[in-house]
């Protein structure tokens, strides 16, 4: 049955939002941003800040917005002088104790308090230069967490979030009134796996990550939309890198796979995106050595090695390749007898307790579920003894590469590990955080990553060089883009008909078919 619906203005702006929709939520369908602070739409409601106050015609007080059901016929006024004024009092009370920190904080220019004060905020303080600010020394809550407790302005989203969300109840606010601080269990830290969400959803800059201290100011950041390559949950995060270099990994809300969260692992899984020991040129045997070479030249090596193949060909995938990638690279193999394979490195599984369906999965691969639906098996030792007998073996970013014994051995990767260098062609390919392209979570969502940095030198994205190569076998054109890839998937695949990059927009689509628990 469908939401009833409830008709209100907001703003001089009519909407019409579910019968329960808070004022705040209904607001955005307005196009109005409610200044806010304690409510968050991940956590359970607080109402204590007291930042989210709007006039409401017909009511004698003013209301706030985070706790106020919109109701059919109300009139919401967020920018009445009532309302304004009661936002900028509230304002001055939580600077009255803020230090002046913004030029060495971590959070300036993502700041709420920063962007309210800027908004409507006073001019200036009443109070005197010589009065002395609280002031209580930085604490380390945990391995990624300190805590600045001048800045902090008690809003209470970390401890909503580990009480609720992560059901460790280590934080709590000690003392009350003006001394009031976060304080976290004198027998605990704040070591969940899943603690580090405390640092974005703190509003000002008193939970900090270790990690991304002091690295770059916020308007330094390149931000574009990914998903993370920790495990087969697929969450959507946000890679912030400053000067090609990836700083930062954070949660990108997707109700359908994480909500507003991310685990520590995923976020701390970026660091092999910057390796600098990476191949930057295909490289060809010659004389038992390898040699650089250019793009021509390594085809015409591996497309003569393809022509000339025995029957039997082995292909070892990376299930952190993309969609687009494996389904190239199985179309080289038109009319052979293949088998391909890939290994899922496995780990502990750990849920989020308060999100149903969220967990660090045990699965510790992005796509291993596209690899399945592309006629990859998880049949990796075996594969790996066929591969000893194979006329070629072709491997994709894989380190587990077979001792040589026979046949032609092509090698696609980032990186060079030792045995790769028995290989007679070394292709360079671009990483995750250099290409556009999708994963198939464990769920079957496709969900599309965008480019976040320049690959070296002159690796390319896997899809193009399969694609390229696909094309001098004459198995159809190559494609010129990770969209028109898809296409060519979509087209062929049965899971993926229908789908396009367009629909899948950054929030993934699940595909066509069953998938299997
Ligand atoms: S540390 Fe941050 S999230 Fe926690 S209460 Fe203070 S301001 Fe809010
Ligand atoms: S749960 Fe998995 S996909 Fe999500 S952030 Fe953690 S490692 Fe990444
Ligand atoms: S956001 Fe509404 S009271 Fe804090």
């Amino acid at each position: 049955m469908p939401d009833e619906l409830v008709n209100l203005t907001i703003d001089g702006v009519p909407v019409g939002v579910p019968k329960g929709t808070l004022v705040i939520e209904a607001a955005k369908q307005a196009g109005v941003l409610v200044p806010h602070y304690c409510y968050h739409p991940g956590l359970p409601v607080a109402g204590l800040c007291r930042m989210c106050l709007v006039e409401i015609e017909q009511q004698p007080k003013l209301a706030i917005a985070c706790a106020t059901q919109a109701a059919e016929g109300m009139v919401v006024k967020t920018q009445s002088a009532a309302a304004k004024s009661a936002r900028t009092g509230v304002l001055e009370f939580l600077l009255i104790n803020h230090p002046l920190d913004c030029p060495i904080c971590d959070q300036a220019g993502e700041c709420e308090l920063q962007d309210f004060t800027f908004q409507e905020g006073r001019a200036g303080t009443r109070y005197s230069p010589d009065y002395p600010k609280r002031f209580n020394p930085v604490e380390d809550f945990g391995p990624d967490v300190l805590y600045v407790p001048n800045r902090c302005i008690l809003c209470t989203r970390c401890v909503r979030f580990m009480e609720d969300v992560a059901r460790e109840p280590v934080l709590n606010v000690s003392e009350r009134g003006d001394r009031a601080y976060i304080g976290v269990h004198p027998e605990a830290r704040l070591d969940h796996p899943w603690a580090g969400n405390v640092v974005d959803l703190c509003p000002v800059g008193s939970l900090l990550s270790k990690d991304f201290l002091h690295k770059a100011r916020a308007w330094e950041l390149d931000k574009s939309a990914s998903v993370c390559t920790g495990c087969s949950q697929g969450c959507n995060i946000t890679l912030d890198t400053r000067e090609n270099v990836v700083v930062r990994v954070r949660p990108r809300p997707n109700l359908d796979v994480n909500r507003y969260f991310m685990c520590d692992h995923g976020r701390m899984n970026y660091r092999w995106m910057n390796r600098g020991d990476r191949i930057e040129a295909p490289l060809v045997k010659r004389g038992g050595e390898l040699h650089a070479t250019d793009w021509e030249d390594a085809f015409e090596r591996v497309t003569t090695v393809l022509r000339g193949a025995g029957p039997r060909v082995v292909a070892l995938v990376s299930p952190r390749a993309s969609t687009e990638a494996l389904f190239f690279a199985r179309e080289l193999f038109r009319g052979l007898d293949w088998t391909g394979a890939f290994q899922a490195v496995m780990g502990e599984e750990v849920p989020l307790a308060g999100v149903p369906d969220l967990a660090l999965r045990a699965e510790r691969v992005p796509n291993g579920r596209g690899a399945e639906l592309l006629g990859y098996g998880r049949e990796y030792a075996a594969a790996l003894a066929a591969a000893e007998s194979a006329a070629v073996v072709l491997v994709l970013d894989e380190p587990d590469i077979p001792v040589r014994a026979a046949g032609a051995l092509i090698y696609v990767g980032t990186v060079l590990p030792e045995r790769a260098r028995e290989a007679d062609v070394v292709l360079p390919i671009a990483n995750v955080a250099e290409e556009e392209g999708t994963f198939v979570n464990r769920d079957g969502r496709v969900q599309r990553y965008a480019q976040a940095k320049p690959a070296p030198g002159m690796a390319r994205p896997a899809w193009w060089v399969f694609s390229e190569l696909g094309a001098a076998l004459g198995h159809g054109g190559s494609v010129g883009s990770a969209a028109e890839a898809f296409e060519r998937v979509a087209r062929a695949i049965e899971g993926f008909r229908g789908l396009s990059y367009e629909q899948l927009g950054f929030a993934g689509k699940p595909v066509a078919v069953a998938v299997p628990a």
